[in-house]
């Protein structure tokens, strides 16, 4: 398909709507992105044309709604190129991924063993490692950061050795844009026999990851970054992983047969998708799939990429202004504080013209401590968005910094 910006904004009715009094100009989409009409009628027409609860009824609906969810995991498996269908797991989301994996290695992970997670986290890829660090004994440690908001990769490969039992590591940093060679951490990582997670919740709407060629162990990530709608995810595990791991929930869906002096467990992906799931997320997840596809991921890099140097090049033409995260692989993410006006100052007026960033630390406050800052503001840019609203928001910004300076 060629690249027809209007074509793509009347996917979005939201972005016709105004904000105080101005076109809304959507710059939050790190934090979530706004969902096309094919995603919200696919979810319309899940409610209003065959709602069932899938895997169990012998008529019709039900089995409209389980082929259709099954379906959805097909694509999946199909976009991100996994080997097997069984190895695409269902979940409320990134957040809920980590926690699953961290809770499965429980058993796997012995005192004096260690974690590697990195300094450009966000916190849900550091808590639930340092939980399952509380519940074993074992150790966490970090692989640094360059001042460029870049990983310091000679410091990675001293941190391996036979102790690493997982390392855990973004595909691109939330916070500054930097996308990560995951690549290079995956193999590293396995020529110590330490089993490696990406996280991909901010990856997967800028890039295609595709899991054979990374051989990776567990990739995860969130259906709402990507035009999505929240409370969906995918955890990707590597067959011989599911196998091995005991499942994270028990409950209804995860069983083969049940009786008070033992259970057994369904078989794959069964095994780890306990209760009734999120039915209309996941065959919505399936419609997201098909709509960056039907855009197509180069397409949408391009447009991203130019987004991003036009954006950058602009905003260091504001005086004071320094951009956090200034590595060469970076996505369509600019993190920045002007001067020493608090980052939260500056959103609250642009949200004056009508413009959405997010302010703070955004989830990831130790790369605030390593900047020693409280917060940036962050301007996140989607497939959507405009060189118009670009200079928009620049002109705000500069606004904003005179009100404030
Ligand atoms: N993790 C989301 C963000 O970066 C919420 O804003």
């Amino acid at each position: 398909m060629s690249f027809d910006i209007e074509k793509i904004r009347a996917d979005f009715p939201i972005l016709s709507r105004k904000v105080n009094g101005y076109p809304l100009v959507y710059f939050d989409n790190a934090a979530t992105s706004q969902k096309p009409r094919q995603v919200v009628d696919t979810i319309v027409d899940y409610y209003y044309q065959y709602n069932a609860n899938i895997h169990r009824g012998v008529h019709s609906l039900s089995q409209e709604a389980t082929d259709a969810y099954e379906s959805a995991r097909k694509k999946l498996q199909k976009h991100f190129n996994a080997e097997k269908e069984h190895e695409i797991y269902f979940t409320a989301g990134t957040t809920h991924g980590i926690n699953l994996v961290a809770q499965a290695f429980t058993e796997l992970v012995k005192k004096g063993e260690e974690i590697i997670v990195s300094g450009m986290e966000h916190h849900s890829n550091i808590v639930p490692l340092q939980m399952l660090c509380e519940r074993t004994g074992a150790i966490l440690r970090v692989i640094p950061m360059n001042e460029n908001g870049t990983l310091n990769m000679d410091a990675y490969k001293t941190l391996l050795s036979e102790k690493t039992k997982l390392v855990c590591v973004n595909h691109i940093s939330n916070a500054l844009g930097t996308i990560n060679p995951i690549k290079e951490i995956i193999d590293q990582a396995h020529q110590f026999g330490a089993a490696v997670l990406i996280d991909g919740a901010q990856a997967c709407s800028h890039l295609k990851p595709d899991l054979q060629a990374l051989n990776v162990d567990f990739y995860v990530t969130s259906a709402h970054k990507m035009y999505g709608p929240t409370g969906i995810g995918m955890l990707y595990m590597k067959e011989s992983w599911a196998r091995k791991l005991p499942p994270y929930q028990g409950g209804g869906e995860m069983i083969s047969e049940v009786t008070f002096e033992k259970t057994t467990y369904a078989d794959l992906p069964h095994k780890f998708e306990a209760g009734t799931p999120n039915i209309c997320g996941g065959i919505a997840f399936g419609a997201t799939v098909d709509y960056i596809n039907e855009i197509g991921i180069d397409t949408i890099i391009n447009h991203e990429t130019s987004l991003l140097n036009y954006a950058t090049e602009k905003l260091l033409q504001i005086e004071g202004l320094k951009i956090y995260g200034t590595g060469t692989k970076k996505t369509s993410v600019i993190s920045f504080n002007i001067e020493n006006i608090h980052p939260y100052d500056i959103g609250t007026i642009l949200d004056k013209f009508g413009i959405a960033v997010r302010t703070g630390h955004h989830c990831a406050q130790p790369i605030m401590d390593y900047y020693k800052i409280p917060g940036t503001v962050r301007a996140s840019f989607a497939v959507y968005n405009t060189f118009e609203e670009i200079d928009v928001f620049v002109e705000a910004l500069k606004k904003a910094k005179t009100m404030l300076s």
